[in-house]
């Protein structure tokens, strides 16, 4: 069997990335990349399926790709693969993309990808929490390692805190609704320590929408995922930072599914006058990549380069 056809068994992921053509493209296309980029981080390796095309795009001399995951899953998957000598993957939160270029001796890189939210081969871990449709513990967090699950999350805050994260990560109306039936529960001395659990309580507190598009569970546990990991908060530090990290002429890429990360790295960009904004209004997926991979219909991707 020649190496072509064993790749593909070798890399044990259900995740299909989202916007390849573009990732690639911003990074390592002549167009944009006035040198071949050399050094490439991919901030959120998750399935590694972008940095495997990254590795396709650079070269071979001398280049490498750093790739950063905040799941235990992922570096311990990481290890029991073949993968391409130019790639390293750490376990770490891409805010600490300085120290990993350290372990390098290096201080910047050409190119940073950041690919936020959850990936598919998370939604489909029992153990994890982040599918409402699937009963398990409720964790929601990236490293189940550090932090506090999901489940000491709500029972650490009190019901306003709950409601206004509920409110402002989920952008859900009933947000109050489901803040005081987890908190009456957990008077009466039952914990919320299950999915099910949280979802028996937004079934109860959520109106069906009129076309039955979302289930009544979608933006709470949105919200609670992005509480527990602080994962506005990352970002928005990484931003602060990423200027220093990035060389003149590098770019930053991001692809984000959710308006207020949207947000964040639109004002970021704008707002910084180290960056230079390649993409005026956010690149969307094309219709065919919709159509085949419908996880992206929410992507947005935005870019800078660093002047
Ligand atoms: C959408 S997936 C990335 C998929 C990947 N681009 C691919 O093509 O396979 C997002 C990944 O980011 C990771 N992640 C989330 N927050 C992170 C953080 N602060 N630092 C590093 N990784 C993070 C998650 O654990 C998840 O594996």
């Amino acid at each position: 069997m020649s190496n072509e056809e064993a790749e593909p068994s070798e890399i044990d992921t259900c995740h299909v990335s989202v916007m390849p053509d573009e990732v690639v493209y911003w990074v390592a296309n002549p167009e944009v990349a006035t040198t071949p980029p050399k050094v490439v981080i991919d901030g959120t390796y998750g399935g590694g399926g972008h940095s495997r095309l990254l590795l396709k795009a650079i070269s071979d001399d001398g280049a490498r790709v750093i790739g950063l995951d905040r799941d235990p899953a992922v570096s311990a998957r990481v290890a029991s693969e073949t993968h391409d000598p130019r790639l390293t993957v750490f376990l770490a939160s891409y805010e600490q993309a300085a120290k990993a270029l350290d372990q390098f001796d290096l201080t910047t890189a050409d190119a940073m990808v950041l690919d936020l939210g959850l990936s598919s081969d998370q939604l489909a871990d029992r153990e994890r929490g982040f599918s409402y449709t699937v009963d398990g513990p409720l964790d929601l967090r990236f490293d189940p390692e550090n932090g506090v699950p999901a489940s000491r999350w709500l029972a650490q805050h009190d019901e306003k805190q709950i409601a206004d994260a509920i409110y402002q990560y989920g952008e859900e109306r009933f947000s109050r609704r489901i803040a005081r039936a987890i908190v009456a529960k957990q008077r009466e001395r039952q914990p919320i320590s299950t999915v099910n659990e949280l979802v028996e309580i937004c079934r109860r507190c959520v109106p069906r929408s009129r076309n039955h598009d979302i289930h009544p569970a979608t933006r709470t546990f949105q919200a609670l995922r992005i509480a527990v990991n602080d994962e506005l908060g990352i970002l928005e530090r990484t931003l602060r930072d990423a200027p220093d990290w990035i060389a003149p002429g590098g770019r930053m890429v991001i692809i984000s599914f959710h308006s207020l990360e949207d947000r964040i790295v639109k004002n970021a960009f704008r707002d910084d006058d180290r960056w230079e904004v390649l993409t005026k209004k956010p690149l969307r997926p094309s219709e065919s990549e919709v159509a085949h991979n419908p996880r992206s219909r929410s992507a947005k991707l935005r870019v800078a380069r660093r002047r």
